[in-house]
């Protein structure tokens, strides 16, 4: 090979890994790192993203350097020179691959099983999923239950995730990582969070009309905050203000208040309009019109209310999909936060029916 031949081939190669790199580094393709999996998962990434750069400005630059050094002319209608097989060359395209291929999968290997392992206290979350949201439970802490997923930075956290109805995924883009939720089966995913902050949690599999809003926040706190919340859970006090659940009434009664939690943290509002609630879901009946909801139905407002909560399909909205309400809310409330719920529900709609 003429020293010419290694200089283009070489100078073309540099050309297309510059443009391939160029692509790969200059736009954002990731999103912040918040927990230590995801750290590792974007090293795997580059790894492969480094090795297909290098492929790539390989081929590309020998395709390149044929086209243009090996064109025959416009007239040539020969049969091009017959190559029975090059024993180097083949040995050299298998082994290359062999060896790549297999340096991806040990690589992968390792960081499936670092980011599986759980520390020595692990945080246990039981996570349920339903049609159209996620409630989240610290077994740890009586039981406490939260619509929004809370997790002290640096912790080793364990989410061991159940489905109520249909396959759901939970996916926090910021932690790098998903997991189906099955019905029948309990799927784990093991999370480090290492940035404070408020993430995005949101569904990824496609499970029904409400699947676009089923969707709520993760949360990472400093643990002495986070353990702070806890305690003030378990006292069955007022969740503390944040970004997505803050109260909007200050002179809600303590029943008001307690029917407010429980709309949150049973997901109401992935698919109500409450504007007591600030919820903005559209999949379910406008929760603001109550009022006129039980005239068509013919009932008393209260009763109407709690018919709707425990027998969802006794009558139908005209205009909304049958069968699409979870009917077992009866069972999963306790009586007196089904009270509470029925109460705030009436009294938030007969103020706004009063506007
Ligand atoms: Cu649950 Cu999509």
């Amino acid at each position: 090979m003429r020293r010419g031949s290694i200089v283009a081939l070489l100078g073309l190669a540099l050309i297309a890994g510059g443009v391939a790199a160029a692509v790969a580094l200059v736009p954002t393709w990731l999103p912040e790192t918040a927990s230590r999996e995801a750290g590792r998962i974007h090293f795997v990434i580059w790894f492969v993203v480094v090795i297909c750069i290098l492929i790539f400005a390989l081929v590309a630059a020998v395709l390149a350097y044929a086209v243009m050094r090996f064109r025959v002319d416009d007239d040539d209608f020969e049969d091009g020179p017959p190559i029975h097989g090059h024993t180097g060359l083949e040995i050299t395209w298998t082994v290359i691959p062999f060896v790549l291929v297999t340096s991806i999968a040990i690589v992968s290997a390792i960081v499936l099983a670092r980011n599986d392992a759980q520390a020595q206290d692990t945080l246990r979350v039981n996570v349920t999923a339903q049609q159209f949201a996620f409630t989240f439970n610290y077994p740890d802490a009586k039981n406490v239950v939260s619509p929004v997923l809370r997790l002290p930075k640096g912790r080793s956290v364990e989410l061991y995730m159940r489905s109520l109805d249909v396959i759901h995924s939970v996916f926090v883009p910021q932690f790098s990582q998903k997991e189906d939720v099955v019905p029948g089966l309990v799927t784990q995913l093991h999370i480090t969070p290492t940035r404070l902050g408020t993430f995005p949690l949101e569904c990824t599999e496609l499970c029904g009309l409400g699947h676009s809003l089923m969707r709520t926040e993760a949360i990472v706190m400093e643990p002495s905050a986070f353990d702070a919340w806890l305690r003030q859970q378990e006292k069955g006090a007022a969740p503390p203000p944040s970004t997505s659940t803050t109260s909007t009434s200050t002179s809600s009664s303590s029943s008001s208040a307690a029917g407010l939690a429980a709309f949150k943290s049973y997901g109401c509002s992935g698919c109500h309009t409450l504007t007591a609630a600030k919820a903005t879901g559209t999949t379910g009946p406008d929760l603001d019109k109550l009022v006129s909801y039980a005239k068509q139905a013919k009932q008393p407002l209260t009763a109407f209310v709690h018919e709707s909560i425990v027998d969802p399909d006794a009558y139908i909205q005209p205009g909304y999909p049958k069968g699409v309400m979870p009917q077992d809310f009866g069972q999963r409330l306790t009586k007196s936060q089904l009270d509470a719920l029925v109460t705030f529900l009436v009294q938030s709609a007969q103020k706004t029916g009063n506007k």
